[in-house]
């Protein structure tokens, strides 16, 4: 079963055809306005979200589906101990498609392999957020007409931030990249998606100044520290103001800037800046949505056939698809370390080592 856990479950030809379909949604919103009749989606976020969930949901209506949702994660059973393995089962039984955002690491990869129907990742934890990261390719696409020959500075919460982690994960396979990565010490990027960089042969910088970086960007990504993340509240009051891009600092940067954010913003840029005309956080957000109906497309016409072929009434749902890839691949009996990995909750979930790290949430195995 084709889902979209990652980015990288996704070649650069496919994206290169997402991109290509969300033009064509763009010029000719009236050839896929019934694409997707009869077909529902099952909006399940268990972390709070405006832009990734009513772009989803608005891209499944304008394909001409349906969609289906819990009001508040707070209702749904795994409030009541349910696993995500066993939430996958039942909803496959009353969706077509699923997406989902979970607060822990990996509790996608459970989605997918316990799914029978496609599945789509909108966020897990602060691990990786590929569907944001389409709207970004799309708004760059639209800004810069190539993803090669880019020098991009990602500002803000590099530790915590799924949506660079993913924007990283992507860039690495287009030529001639470079990354400034601005952020305080405390926030520094992962090892993990360092080591993605390194074996890209990308070069990058780290830097604490955005001042000094901005000259030389083509593309600043801002983002905002992530209060959610942190286990200590008085070390987010220490950083929480470490960015805040101005009018004033706006004037470092070059003339073909694009200023580009996830969002949302919470004081990192200022609400001068958006009369900029280098800034597109806003259009990103409807780009998201464009992306989001070429990616629903993509999934249901693939899997068509596999999806087909599972009885109508039966309740087998297993996607064996989603296993470790790595060489030296084991697995552990004791439980990942890091508290926001999905191995810490989900039952009888093993912990899985590949390649020294643990296969959900890519932290280092300790
Ligand atoms: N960018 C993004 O994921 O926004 P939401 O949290 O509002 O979905």
């Amino acid at each position: 079963m084709k889902s979209i856990v990652d980015v990288t479950d996704l070649t650069i030809q496919e994206l290169d055809e997402v991109v290509d379909t969300a033009m064509d949604i763009i010029k000719n919103p009236e050839k896929y306005a019934h694409a997707c009749e009869g077909k529902v989606l099952a909006s399940m976020f268990f972390e709070a979200s405006t832009r990734t969930r009513l772009s989803f949901e608005a891209a499944m209506h304008e394909l001409g589906g349906s969609v289906i949702s819990m009001p508040d994660a707070g209702l749904a059973s795994t409030s009541k101990g349910e696993s995500i393995a066993d939430t996958a089962k039942i909803v496959s039984c009353y969706a077509d498609i699923i997406v989902m955002r979970h607060p822990l690491a990996g509790s996608a990869y459970v989605l997918a392999k316990n799914a029978s129907v496609p599945i789509i990742n909108a966020g897990d934890g602060g691990h990786c957020h590929p569907t944001q990261t389409t709207a970004d390719l799309l708004t760059i696409y639209r800004t810069k007409v190539s993803f090669d020959n880019l020098t991009i500075g990602l500002c803000g919460d590099l530790l915590n931030g799924r949506t660079v982690h993913s924007l990283i994960n992507a860039m690495c396979r287009y030529k001639n990249g470079k990354f400034v990565l601005i952020s305080p010490d405390e926030l520094k990027l992962p090892d993990y998606v360092k080591e993605t960089i390194d074996k890209a042969g990308i070069p990058y910088e780290e830097v604490s100044s955005l001042e000094e970086a901005m000259p030389k960007l083509d593309i600043l990504y801002m983002t905002r520290i992530q209060r959610e993340r942190f286990l200590d509240p008085t070390e987010y009051d220490r950083l929480k103001d470490s960015y805040c891009l101005t009018e004033e600092k706006m004037k470092l940067a070059k003339p073909d800037m694009v200023l580009m954010h996830p969002l949302p913003r919470v004081n990192e840029i200022s609400v001068k800046v958006d009369a900029d005309p280098r800034a597109y956080y806003f259009d990103q957000a409807l780009n998201g949505k464009y992306m989001r109906m070429a990616l629903i497309l993509k999934l249901l016409k693939e899997n068509e056939e596999e999806v087909k072929s599972i009885p109508h009434g039966s309740t087998k749902h297993f996607n064996p698809d989603y296993v470790p890839k790595g060489v030296d691949a084991k697995v552990n009996v004791h439980k990942c370390t890091n508290p926001k990995c999905i191995t810490q909750t989900e039952q009888e979930l093993d912990q899985i080592e590949v390649n020294g790290r643990c296969f959900y949430c890519e932290q280092d195995i300790k």
